[in-house]
């Protein structure tokens, strides 16, 4: 049977992203009918709102979705953003005007996480639904303002946490929902950051907590709705410990950046930009308009961000976790273990390091008096962190109809994901437990 746009079930299934989109609709009705083309804008216009959003969107969707406008704060950038996007829509440094001009029925939200909220509120005030990169929010303010406009105006908030998408993590999340496990009653999860990716923080502007918050909420607001999802739990009380060890003011010397540093032939950290042209064009060459510059040195005073975390959460459920983040690791990956009433699922994930580990996924329910079974884990599927980019846009864009637990994350997960990392903070700061309903109240 052919959908509006004359294309079969079969047809779409197979060509949106192959075998891992078929599976995650596979015996789930029908795809919601195709709707006329949506016009959609974005704010921030940086690396992620090219490769994982303007790009794929005109490459992937030209029959659903309309790209008609480009916002930035730097007036260069957006035009470097527009050309390497392949884009033709205006683009503008005022974002009012193009709500006003370009006339969005979706605004998708890729700033620098400080900035998400406030460009949330206004779009939604001025009757546009919206999207928005992790973390929704950064601090417990901006998360109330956020879901108070989200009330009052009645649009719609999606927040496009990715990481659900990996057939990995969707296959952990089916495992615990058929009761493998049992009850599940703790969950251990260690996550490495190396010395490239965990670095890459350091640089630039996640480095200052006015502008991510930390990578308690920046980085670990991921792996926190991972949890929330997979557990069906939100945390209530948060107690954490954290430093900053390797980066910072505790690096051997400093500079401003690697280009021009005089150290970078004893710096194990120097990182050479110019050997990427469109990292170059899109940041060293936009360096005139707002001083932004991409190669930071990891080693610079101002850090006053944490590169060594630890956490111990208590969720609704019942369930207590106790979380790590390593930010100068040799390895890339995590270790992650759901301890239950009738055994413990356990995952080592192994994404970057500088040998062979035999496997990259190695997943196995280990049952309570009894054996010890391996998982196979679905490969990829796609592209970007572990095919759950793509698939994260096929089901935004396709409206593709997915089962309960694969539905788009709301406000609500946006929310209990960053205010894990900022109870967090400020359990650190305040060297004391914090509950979640002392930072933001709900229903
Ligand atoms: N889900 C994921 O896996 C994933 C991966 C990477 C980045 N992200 C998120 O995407 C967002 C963008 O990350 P990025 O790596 O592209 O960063 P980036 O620094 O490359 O780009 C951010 C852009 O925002 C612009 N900007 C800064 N302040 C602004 C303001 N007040 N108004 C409008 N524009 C402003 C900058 O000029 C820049 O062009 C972040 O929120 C990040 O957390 C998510």
């Amino acid at each position: 049977m052919a959908n509006q746009d004359g294309v079969t079930r079969r047809e779409f299934v197979t060509s949106a992203t192959g075998a891992a989109v078929g599976a995650l609709v596979a015996g789930q009705g029908a795809i919601a009918a195709v709707q006329a083309k949506r016009r959609y804008a974005i704010v921030g216009t940086g690396v992620r709102a090219i490769g994982m959003w303007g790009r794929p969107i005109l490459r992937d969707y030209p029959d659903l979705v309309e790209l008609v406008g480009l916002c930035d704060i730097n007036p260069l950038r957006v035009e470097v953003a527009k050309r390497q996007m392949g884009a033709t829509c205006p683009t503008y440094t005022n974002f009012d005007d193009m709500l006003t001009k370009a006339k969005p029925d979706v605004v998708m939200v890729t700033t620098v996480d400080a900035f998400h909220s406030q460009y949330l509120v206004r779009a939604m005030e001025r009757g546009v639904d919206v999207m928005t990169e992790k973390p929704m929010v950064i601090d417990e303010m901006q998360c109330r303002a956020v879901l108070d406009a989200e009330k009052k105006t009645g649009r719609k908030i999606v927040v496009t946490h990715n990481y659900r998408y990996a057939p990995k993590h969707q296959k952990i999340k089916e495992l615990l929902m058929g009761g493998e496990i049992g009850r599940i009653t703790s969950v251990d999860f260690t996550w490495f950051l190396d010395t490239t990716h965990g670095a890459d923080y350091f640089r630039r502007w996640h480095r200052l907590r006015a502008k991510s918050s930390s990578l308690w909420v920046h980085k670990a607001s991921h792996h926190f709705d991972l949890v929330n999802w997979w557990i069906d739990g939100e945390p209530v009380q948060v107690s954490a410990l954290g430093s900053l060890a390797n980066y910072g003011k505790s690096g051997p010397f400093r500079h401003t950046n690697c280009r021009s540093c005089p150290h970078k032939d004893k710096c194990s950290f120097y990182w050479d930009i110019n050997k990427s042209p469109n990292l170059v064009a899109l940041y060293n060459d936009c360096e005139s308009a707002d001083g932004y510059q991409r190669d930071g040195c990891v080693f610079k005073e101002d850090i006053d961000i944490f590169d060594t975390m630890n956490a111990v959460v208590k969720y609704s459920n019942g369930v207590n976790m106790s979380y790590s983040v390593n930010t100068f690791m040799p390895v890339e990956g995590y270790y992650l273990a759901f301890n239950g009433t009738k055994g413990r699922l356990e995952v080592r994930d192994y994404e970057r390091q500088a040998w062979d580990p035999g496997e990259e996924t190695g997943m196995y329910v280990m049952k309570s008096f009894g054996k010890r079974i391996k998982i196979d884990v679905p490969p990829e599927g796609g592209e970007g962190h572990g095919g759950g980019d793509q698939r994260l846009r096929d089901l935004i864009f396709k409206k593709i109809d997915a089962p309960a637990h694969m539905r788009l994350p709301d406000s609500r997960a946006g929310a209990m994901s960053c205010l894990t990392g900022i109870a967090a903070r400020k359990s650190i700061d305040e060297g004391r437990p914090i509950k979640i309903a002392d930072l933001v109240k709900f229903a």
